[in-house]
């Protein structure tokens, strides 16, 4: 089947089977491979990415199923060299160690705070728990949520999230 999407800005065209899951595409057809596949069975949240601006786990959606979308990955935030705030955040407080599921925890936590911009400690536990780190580093990746969410707010509350 022909499918049509706009990926991280740019147009792309594909024939594809029925069958092909989204993170298959995006990582194999793609080449972009920042979305990982840590299960394959919804469990995880390693291959998390914005569909249509609302985070996803894309071993979950059929690649057919988001034709004509809107689609970003991890690799589609950082702008000019420059880190996304989230990405800025996770990296200044060691929130991550193996990183393999850090690009799905940086897009659900993107996604949580494009829908809650001010979450409290315990919301960021609840928005983020369908993500997992194997290696366990909770603690400080809900510090740097709560980072990221003060440093898309403006300096001064960044300031009062040290
Ligand atoms: S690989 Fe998609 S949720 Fe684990
Ligand atoms: S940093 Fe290793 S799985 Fe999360």
């Amino acid at each position: 089947m022909k499918i049509r999407m706009r990926v991280n800005g740019t147009q792309h065209e594909h024939d594809v089977e029925p069958r092909l899951l989204l993170v298959h595409y995006v990582r194999d057809v793609l080449g972009l491979t920042g979305a990982n596949v840590g299960c394959d069975t919804t469990s995880c949240g390693a291959c998390t990415v914005l569909l249509n601006g609302e985070s996803v786990k894309s071993c979950t959606v059929l690649a057919v199923q988001a034709d004509g979308a809107e689609l970003t990955t991890i690799e589609g935030l950082a702008a000019g060299g420059s880190l996304h705030p989230v990405q800025e955040a996770f990296r200044e407080h060691h929130a991550l160690q193996c990183g393999f599921c850090t690009p799905g925890m940086v897009m659900a936590t993107l996604s949580l705070l494009t829908e809650n911009p001010k979450p409290t400690e315990a919301e960021v536990r609840l928005g983020l728990e369908g993500n997992l780190c194997r290696c366990t580093g909770y603690h400080n990746i809900v510090k740097a949520a709560l980072a990221a969410a003060a440093a898309l707010d403006g300096p001064a509350q960044e300031e009062n999230a040290r």
